[in-house]
């Protein structure tokens, strides 16, 4: 899942079309002005000609020069309050003619300076999530409707998973792209991981992260793909997405086919995310034992030395739900 390069190039496009947009959308509607207020269009052709009087002021008489700039400021002055007074007069907002950006903050070209537009980036992960069939998780489950009843048969398992809540919520407000801890849930089936994972995901994909939600059988199929197909020209970045994004879920570890192949793929991912500060979250429903003896000590100590572990109790949220019908 997430975005690829064909989800890149379409929003890119789509990027370069909005900034032209914008602007043709405000030529038009100065062209509606000029059509209506004819006055306007007269001054606005004035305006348009300031730059060009103050030049040749500049070239034509220094003596007099300040004195001509203040002659053509005190009338571009006037032509402004005018035009403003007609635009009032005829009921048109006063910035009716301005170019209007979706986003302020890069004017819709999708970058500032030379650094990505949090817009973008939410766009691109929006849409690489759209892609993926992630978002109907991400849109049916979130912070607001996991109900923490479900686990009140034990007082314990409720403080329990209420802890775990408040935890990923105040997790998800305070995300950091580089720093903020990765986090290991265990649990049984049906006991909310993925939902709290998608209520996760949401809340940091809003603050503008690039999020990748995988399970565990994708992401290895990917690897395994990776490993035995030629390198292309375009295909290196198939996996890097794994390495690179800021928020990387791996669902339901331990579903997947375990080889050496996919220990050793594990590892690395795990460890080079580690060292570069980036945030994981796995879950599963392996218990800690069986995961020391399917994933080797290297991957056990990594996982419990350094994740921030959860533990999802209860009884199965889905077969609760279906008793209830
Ligand atoms: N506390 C909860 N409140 C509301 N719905 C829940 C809760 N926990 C789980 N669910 C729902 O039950 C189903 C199973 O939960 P899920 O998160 O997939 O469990 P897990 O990933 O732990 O196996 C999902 O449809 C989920 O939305
Ligand atoms: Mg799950
Ligand atoms: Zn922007």
């Amino acid at each position: 899942m997430g975005y690829n390069i064909s989800i890149y190039k379409k929003i890119y496009e789509e990027y370069s079309q909005k900034y032209v947009i914008a602007r043709e959308r405000a030529q038009m509607r100065e062209a509606e002005l000029h059509y209506k207020i004819p006055q306007i269009a007269e001054i606005d052709r004035q305006l348009s000609k300031v730059g060009l009087e103050i030049f040749s002021a500049a070239l034509a008489d220094k003596a007099n020069y300040e004195e001509r700039l203040a002659e053509i400021r005190h009338k571009n002055e006037e032509l402004q309050a005018e035009r403003a007074r007609l635009l009032e007069a005829y009921r048109y907002p006063v910035d009716y003619t301005d170019v209007k950006y979706e986003c302020a903050k890069c004017c819709d070209t999708g970058f500032v300076d030379t650094k990505m537009c949090s817009c973008m980036r939410e766009a691109l992960v929006l849409a690489g999530i759209e892609n993926s069939g992630f978002a109907s998780l991400i849109r049916e489950q979130s912070f607001d409707n996991f109900s923490l009843d479900y686990y009140s048969k034990n007082p314990l398992n409720r403080e329990r998973m209420r802890k775990n809540v408040e935890y990923l919520k105040a997790y998800a407000e305070n995300f950091n792209d580089i720093g903020s801890p990765s986090i290991l849930m265990f649990g049984g089936t049906g006991l909310g991981k993925t939902h709290l994972s998608s209520a996760l995901a949401k809340k940091v994909i809003e603050k503008g992260n690039d999020v990748f939600y995988t399970g565990a059988i994708d992401l290895f199929s990917e690897f395994e793909f990776d490993r035995y197909k030629s390198k292309g020209r375009d295909g290196a970045a198939l996996i890097d997405r794994y390495f690179d994004c800021d928020l990387l879920i791996i669902d339901d570890l331990g579903t997947e086919i375990i080889n050496q192949f996919s220990v050793s793929t594990l590892y690395n991912l795990i460890n080079d995310r580690l060292s570069r500060k980036k945030a994981t979250v796995i879950s599963t429903n392996l218990s800690k034992d069986e995961i020391q003896k399917k994933y080797t000590d290297r991957i056990w100590s990594r996982l419990f030395g350094e994740y921030h572990i959860l533990f999802f109790v209860g009884t199965d949220v889905r077969e609760q739900k279906l008793l209830k019908k």
